[in-house]
């Protein structure tokens, strides 16, 4: 077939072949009519694991998935699926978008009833405690220069939540308890909703193994800056949420967006770093005037 990856092959593209780049590793292929998502990996682990999850899921008929198309003489690294014509990033302002993406996550953990993800040699275990020390840590570092974007009172609201989060976290989450797959980066954009209205996840390049319980935290923490931070609406739409293993609540408390998002601005060069910053500051400001009463509804929660 001779996909992406040198200028030859490119120029020995047949004529009814297109390429539209994506993202950096990313391409839309069109041949012959059909279209395809075409995904270069640069590491064979997370390849390998990306297709085992798939052919998983897809041996137990995993509604939520997009099919894999074989590897037919590509590289290993090369992965290649139908190209989901229409289908729309779910918005998590919209009730029904909320609604089923959490169902279908709730699905794909429920799978661990079927398949044994926790034998898998491909499945890390989810790294919570660490990586959002990590953060922490990484946020130190950076918080001079957010100053010269926001107050020094707020960059010190962030600390001081995401280290008094972090202090109820370190004792009571238990990231090996009852481990599933989780997808691992439940952004909006990573979940389509197919033109039939049916979910389905892409880019599993993140996927591990942890409580079901995790990514659903991680999930409302995408959810929340959308719905006014309104954690007892939340629960209210999604009765299932009140299931939510009560060790787990406190995740709900670390500024996880806040921290993510100023880390990622300082990644950026200089001129869309001044843009990501205006649109940054009014979130920050936002989020953190909604936190002592996330703070006291959480606690109201887990009573
Ligand atoms: N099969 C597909 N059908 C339709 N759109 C797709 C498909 N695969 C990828 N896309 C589009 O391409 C985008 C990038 O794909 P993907 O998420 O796999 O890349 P990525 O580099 O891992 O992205 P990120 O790290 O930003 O999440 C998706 O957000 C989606 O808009
Ligand atoms: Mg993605």
């Amino acid at each position: 077939m001779g996909i992406i990856g040198t200028e030859t092959n490119n120029r020995c593209m047949a004529l009814d072949e297109r390429y539209k780049q994506i993202k950096e590793n990313v391409w839309k292929w069109e041949k012959a009519g059909n279209c395809f998502s075409v995904k270069r990996y640069r590491s064979m682990s997370t390849a390998m694991k990306v297709r085992y999850i798939h052919d998983q899921l897809r041996s137990i008929a995993f509604p939520h998935i997009v099919p894999v198309m074989p590897e037919d003489g590509e590289s290993p690294l090369t992965f290649i699926q139908p190209w989901l014509e229409g289908a729309k990033a779910v918005n998590f302002k919209k009730r029904a978008d909320r609604t089923d993406s959490l169902a279908a996550l709730q699905a794909l953990h429920a799978t661990k009833k079927e398949l044994d993800w926790h034998v898998s040699p491909y499945l890390h275990i989810h790294p919570l405690v660490a990586k959002w020390e990590d953060r922490i840590e990484r946020f130190h570092d950076i918080r001079g220069a957010c100053e010269s974007f926001i107050e020094k009172g707020l960059v010190d609201d962030i600390l001081l939540y995401a280290i008094e989060a972090m202090s109820i976290i370190r004792k009571s989450y238990i990231g090996t308890k009852d481990p599933t797959l989780l997808h691992g980066d439940v952004v909006h954009h990573n979940i389509l909703r197919d033109p039939s209205g049916m979910i389905r996840f892409i880019d599993f390049d993140l996927a591990c193994s942890g409580p079901a319980g995790t990514e659903v935290a991680l999930w409302i923490h995408r959810v929340l800056p959308q719905i006014g931070y309104d954690i007892e609406f939340l629960f209210d739409e999604q009765p299932s949420l009140k299931e939510l293993d009560q060790d787990l609540l406190p995740l709900l408390l670390y500024p996880n967006e806040l921290l993510r998002e100023w880390l990622h601005l300082f990644t950026l060069p200089a001129e869309s770093r001044t843009r990501q910053a205006n649109r940054l500051v009014p979130f920050t400001q936002n989020a953190l005037s909604h936190w002592p009463k996330l703070w006291y509804d959480v606690e109201r929660i887990n009573v």
